[in-house]
């Protein structure tokens, strides 16, 4: 007993020097300082996890703008002034974009890998998702979300009695609720036989989705799916409901999805699981990010009246311009894109939502050994390490944005109430003062659409109901740090609101 003990003694303290010998990886000449962390493997991962805003600041108050940390066995390099973004950008040629993705997605939602060099595809989704999110595409995916929006806000069975009475709801449930059902359907189609069924199946997926995205951090970080059982079995649920014998069955499915559908040739290896798992992951993409999103957008403009003012103002006159009266039964409201993409006011309110609540990190692999150029010098970067942007470390600079933690709804509008485009940092106008959808090559396809949608969301919300806060003087919730690095961050709590059903015209 006592030798075995004795001999694993020795053979973990070897190992512990060759972890000190080997394992420490020490600065070269030129290469940004370095933040070794005292764990192995994990290196600073648990600091940086815990609050990555004060562990950056930190170490940028220790090192200056450029350092690299140790994270989960991978050294990642910070960049960490605004003026720079525009530098790394331009070095382009020595990233590689796609694999930290592509083995993210594989990783957390159980497909094989997606990367065509590993020859079971040939589809290059970069172009899929251009294609179908972006351009022409983007009409039909609006014009059927604000259909859809209307049917989940306002179902044509709606019961009239409700019309005069406030409902309370919490506010993040109650998006959660809508665009979760709205979105499903504009992405997968409607069943136009079985409606109800269809309605009971998207809730169900929707708690499935909960489920799901909760330990999405967790499994980004490199955990197994099987360490968490109702978890697992509610990714496996999810993808099953979109396994293509039902999406065939449905009516109205977007572009996105019937394209790599009808595509047989591009999955060619994949099975009808493993091809479903790829659109689970397009489905947490449209949602992930954007039903926080929305939750920020509705919250700021309801607790401030001014925007409420204003975003009213300019809803109204939009719908008058656009010949579209609200009426209780009967039509519903369209407004094309020069109609959607005209409204300053709103943009302007999501955008300082999604500055106040974005928390992406923002990544790239050195395909090669490079030098780095930036303004302020030039650094060292090893083959396979990450270059990374941590945007918040921006969206929250108060050099920037003065009094960088307060909700303004005018801040991104000029004198004349047009988009406001310049920002400055030291005195020099910044290229990059806005990023919550990346940068670079991997910049989020969907970023027309979920400004749309947002846009729509509040445009129907304005519209239809009357908005309330149960408690006027609500503190605004923390943000959900757990998920930082994955997008927008969702309400620690959520906020309970009112809203009813507006007395509105009725066609004669
Ligand atoms: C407010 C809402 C949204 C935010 C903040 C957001 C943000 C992001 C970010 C930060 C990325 C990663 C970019 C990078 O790695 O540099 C991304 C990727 C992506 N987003 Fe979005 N997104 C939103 C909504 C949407 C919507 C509505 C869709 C689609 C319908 C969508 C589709 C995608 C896809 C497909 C990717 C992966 C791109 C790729 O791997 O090539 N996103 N998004
Ligand atoms: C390709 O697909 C097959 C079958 O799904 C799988 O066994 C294999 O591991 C995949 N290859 C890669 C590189 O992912
Ligand atoms: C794809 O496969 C389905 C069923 O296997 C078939 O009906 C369809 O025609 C195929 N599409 C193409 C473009 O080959
Ligand atoms: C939207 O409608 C307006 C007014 O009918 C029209 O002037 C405009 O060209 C339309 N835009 C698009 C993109 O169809
Ligand atoms: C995706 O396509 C766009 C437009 O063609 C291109 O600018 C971008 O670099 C591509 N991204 C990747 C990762 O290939």
């Amino acid at each position: 007993m006592m030798t075995i003990t004795l001999i694993w003694g020795i053979v973990i303290t070897v190992c512990c020097c060759l972890w000190i010998i080997f394992g420490i990886r020490r600065r070269k000449t030129g290469e940004p300082p370095l933040e070794n962390g005292l764990i192995p493997y994990l290196g600073c991962a648990l600091k940086f996890g815990a609050n990555p805003l004060e562990f950056l600041r930190a170490n940028q108050r220790k090192h200056g703008h450029v350092f690299t940390c140790k994270l989960m066995g991978k050294y990642v390099h910070f960049i960490t002034n605004s003026l720079s973004y525009h530098k790394v950008l331009c070095h382009g040629k020595y990233f590689d974009w796609k694999k930290f993705h592509y083995t993210t997605s594989a990783k957390a939602f159980g497909h094989s890998s997606i990367d065509p060099n590993d020859g079971n595809t040939t589809e290059n989704i970069n172009d899929t998702f251009i294609k179908t999110l972006q351009g022409d595409a983007l009409n039909c995916l609006s014009e059927a979300m604000m259909e859809n929006l209307q049917l989940v806000l306002r179902p044509p069975n709606f019961p009239k009695s409700r019309s005069a009475a406030w409902v309370s709801e919490g506010m993040y449930a109650f998006c959660y609720r809508v665009m979760f059902e709205a979105g499903y359907l504009t992405l997968f189609g409607r069943d136009l036989t079985k409606t109800e069924a269809q309605r009971a199946q998207i809730l169900n997926d929707l708690d499935n989705f909960k489920e799901f995205d909760r330990v999405f951090p967790a499994l980004v970080a490199g955990f197994p799916i099987h360490v968490f059982k109702t978890a697992h079995q509610a990714r496996e649920k999810l993808a099953e409901d979109l396994k293509h014998e039902t999406l065939r069955t449905r009516d109205h499915v977007s572009e996105l999805i019937r394209l790599r559908m009808f595509l047989n040739d591009t999955l060619t290896t994949f099975d009808d699981m493993e091809k479903a798992k790829t659109h689970l992951a397009v489905l947490w993409a449209s949602q992930a990010n954007t039903i926080p999103a929305t939750f920020w957008s509705l919250f700021h403009m309801i607790r401030n009246p001014e925007a409420m003012k204003a975003a009213s103002e300019e809803v109204n006159e939009a719908l008058m311009n656009a010949g579209q009266t609200l009426s209780f039964e009967g039509n519903l409201i369209s407004l094309n894109q020069t109609q959607l993409n005209d409204l300053p006011v709103l943009d302007s309110i999501i955008k300082e939502a999604l500055r106040l609540s974005s928390a992406s990190l923002n990544i790239r692999t050195a395909k090669k050994d490079f030098t780095l150029h930036l303004e302020d010098g030039s650094y060292n970067i090893r083959k396979d390490d990450i270059i990374a942007l941590y945007p918040q470390l921006m969206h929250l600079d108060p050099e920037i944005y003065p009094d960088p933690l307060t909700f303004k709804y005018d801040r991104y509008l000029d004198a004349n109430r047009k988009p406001k485009t310049t920002f400055y940092s030291n005195g020099v106008k910044l290229k990059y003062y806005y990023m919550p959808f990346g940068s670079g090559a991997m910049i989020c396809p969907g970023r027309w659409f979920a400004v749309q949608e947002i846009k729509q969301f509040l445009i129907l919300m304005l519209s239809y109901f009357e908005l309330e806060l149960v408690e006027s003087h609500y503190k605004c919730p923390l943000l959900d740090q757990s998920r930082a690095g994955l997008g927008i961050l969702p309400p620690l709590n959520d906020v309970q609101f009112k809203y009813k059903l507006k007395q509105l015209r009725r066609c004669a």
